[in-house]
Parts: C-alpha cells; structure tokens; sequence
C-alpha cells in the first residue's frame, strides 16, 4: 500500500499542477481582456504627436554639467514652502518672491533667509514677473492674471481671452511698455487635470497679452502644446516661451524687423522645460521638470499608452516615467551651455540664479533648493562616462 501511494503520488502531482497552471493562467488572460476593455472604453482620447517632432532626438550632450545637483545644496523654508512654483528675487527688497499651492505668496529673505507669508490669492499662484514699480504680476492657475501692488492690493487683471476663459495660466512677464505676456497652459484642462494635457497630445495652449494701459487682452498665438514659461528678452525684442511636451522653447518678436513673426529659440532640449529666468549674465535659466526618459519616449510615440498610463493614474497608480529633473542654462543665440540636474531630482519647476546660488522651486516639495555655485559648479562634461565613448 505504502508503496503503491508513493508510486501514485509522483505521477498525480504533474496532473494538478498542470490544470492550476490552466486556470490561472485562464484567470489572467480575462483579467488582462477586462483591463484592456475597460481601457478601451475608458472616454480619455490621447492623439499622436506630429511626426517630425518625434524625430527629433533631445541633445543630452551639454559642454558643462552638474549631474548631482542635490550634492551639498539646502533647504530653504522647510515645511512652510509648499509647492513653491515660480521664483522671482526683488534686489531691491532682497527677497524671493514665491507662489504656493495653499495660495500663500510668500518672501524669503535671501540674506537671513527668514520666510514672509505676504498675500494669499485665494487661488495657486504659479508664474511670476516683478513689475518695474515694486508690483507683482501673477498667473494664478485659479484666479487668472493678477497684479498685486507694493502694500499688497490684488487686482484680477484678466482671466479669458477670445471668450475662453483660461484654464491653466501658468506664467507671465512684463515689458518695459506696460504689456504682460503670458501663457495659458491649455484653455481644455485645469489646474488639477492639466498634466492630462500632455498625456493627451492635442494642442490647446495659447501665448496672450495684456496692455496694462488699454487694458485688452489679445491672443499672439495659439494651438501650443502646453504653454509653460515665458520671459522678456533683455533688449525688449522678443518673448520667449517654452512648449513642455515639445522639449523646445520659441520667440515672438514684439519689435524690430521680425516684429510679429515667431521662430524657434531653442529645440531638442534634453527633457520637458517648465519656467524660464534670465539672469542678467547673458543667460536664460530653463527648468527642466524631467529629462527625456525612454519610459516617456514611448508614451509619447504611442498614443494608446497614454491613455493606459493615465487609466492607471486615475484608477490605481501611474509608473513613473520622470527622472533627472533640473535646470538648463542657455545663451541668448539658444545654446545649451551648463545643465544641472540630480536623478533623484523630479518636477523641478523654475531655476533662477541670484547673487551666485543657484534656487529651485518644485510643486511637489515644501522648501526651496539652493546650491552654491562657486562651490558646487558645472564642470566640463568629458568627465562623464557616456561622453568619454569614442
Ligand atoms: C478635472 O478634475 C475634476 C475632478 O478630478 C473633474 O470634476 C473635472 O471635470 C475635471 N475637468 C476636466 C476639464 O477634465
Ligand atoms: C559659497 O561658499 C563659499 C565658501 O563657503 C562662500 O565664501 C561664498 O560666499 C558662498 N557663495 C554664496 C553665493 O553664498
């Protein structure tokens, strides 16, 4: 008997283990079918990107870089900066102006770095430009374009444009004759469903203006992809605003030869620009919220992962396809120049360089970054393994 059940046993095992096999793997194939149904019927609608913008290949080859930014820098106003966006530094004052998601405009002295809650918005105040008379001028995501004076008097200045009320305003700068130009990111999504607008591929941002003297409020262009940081030209000539998914930044000249016209500042950068700073060195400050990661190269050349990815975002959790956040310095002819970054570093949302630290803002953070400059510079990226190949 004894025996009899030992030679049973081997040969009944192979049995069962073979119809377990079956059946899970019959329950996975109609778990994969249902998700895959009720991704299909799920009603998001991502499109494809053009083309030949997916043939464009980002340059990571920077001459000058930081790849661990995060090496040696501090936090500044831990625990009472949430998500700081934007960054702007008053000389006058000696403070840095941030916009925070509980609403709160605050000031951080760049002396004793002590923290001013100053104005709340009652909305999330994301981009920022100092006026020349001691103004602010906000995109509040919420609210719309906004001046706040010196003693802290908020004014709506507008929030539509064309009859589209704006979805996402996301940044704004001032000309020295009396225009804002500013972006909504996409007039579809938003504060809180904009980064949809990436995932989805469809052009709804739009480059505007606002004369502060005839108080209109024109449309210079449209069907962006999500138009993010924009920044006066030193000289008064042009504008420069970044469109994130397309990694590039562009120009609209507002005088000279090319008045009118639009042309590229800067393409192929090396992963999503955010805010965009000049430094008065010579040198725009782009932020870069994550690098071009493979992950997202293949989101962004099919759509259908897109929409899976966002599936999974609203019913469970997104994969993370951001890494190596940071900023990118670029000279005025739209050379990359110096880049630093950390690849612990994501959603890093405006970079600005005052009085030889370098400050990041992050909307996921509650504090600033500073890094020392002299200390912890660019240096010349032949050191680095992957530029060292033949
Ligand atoms: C944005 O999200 C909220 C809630 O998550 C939703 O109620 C709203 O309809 C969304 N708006 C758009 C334009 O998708
Ligand atoms: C950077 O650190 C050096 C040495 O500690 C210091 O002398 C310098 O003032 C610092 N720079 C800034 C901008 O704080």
């Amino acid at each position: 008997m004894a025996e009899s059940t030992q030679l049973l046993s081997p040969n009944s095992q192979p049995q069962t283990t073979r119809s377990w096999r079956l059946m899970l793997f019959l329950y996975a194939m109609i778990t994969v079918m249902v998700a895959l149904i009720l991704v299909q019927i799920d009603s998001f609608d991502a499109a494809p990107y053009p083309a030949d913008e997916l043939a464009k290949k980002p340059v990571f080859e920077v001459p000058r870089i930081n790849p661990q930014a995060l090496y040696g820098s501090e936090r500044i106003g831990e625990g009472r900066l949430m998500g700081p966006e934007d960054l702007v530094y008053d000389p006058k004052l000696g403070v840095i102006y941030t916009g925070c998601g509980d609403g709160w405009i605050k000031r951080v002295s760049v002396n004793d770095l002590a923290v001013e809650d100053w104005v709340n918005t009652g909305g999330r105040p994301l981009g920022l430009a100092l006026g020349y008379s001691g103004e602010l001028y906000v995109a509040d995501a919420l609210k719309g374009i906004l001046k706040i004076t010196e003693d802290g008097k908020i004014e709506t200045l507008t929030n539509e444009a064309e009859g589209v009320k704006f979805g996402t305003p996301d940044a704004v700068t001032v000309a020295k004759n009396g225009v804002l130009y500013f972006t909504d990111a996409s007039w579809k999504y938003d504060l809180h469903n904009c980064s949809l607008d990436i995932f989805e591929g469809r052009p709804y941002g739009r480059l505007i203006s606002y004369d502060l003297s005839t108080k209109q409020t024109k449309v210079i262009a449209r069907d962006l992809y999500f138009a993010n940081g924009v920044e006066m030209s030193p000289d008064q000539d042009f504008v420069i605003f970044c469109e994130t998914p397309m990694m590039r930044c562009r120009r609209y000249y507002i005088q000279g030869e090319k008045k009118g016209l639009i042309d590229v500042f800067i393409d192929k950068l090396p992963g999503m620009p955010d805010n965009i700073h000049f430094d008065t060195e010579g040198h725009y400050w782009i932020a870069i919220t994550t690098e071009h990661t493979y992950k997202w190269d293949v989101a962004r050349r099919y759509p259908y992962i897109r929409k899976l990815l966002v599936f999974l975002e609203k019913n469970w959790k997104r994969p993370s396809v951001e890494k190596n956040a940071g900023v990118v310095v670029v000279d005025m002819d739209g050379n990359l120049i110096e880049r630093y970054y950390d690849p612990a570093l994501i959603y890093v949302t405006t970079g600005t360089k005052i009085r030889g630290n370098l400050y990041l803002g992050n909307v996921f953070n509650s504090f600033i970054t500073r890094l020392n400059l002299s200390h912890y510079p660019a240096a010349a990226a032949a050191a680095t393994p992957s530029s060292t190949k033949p």
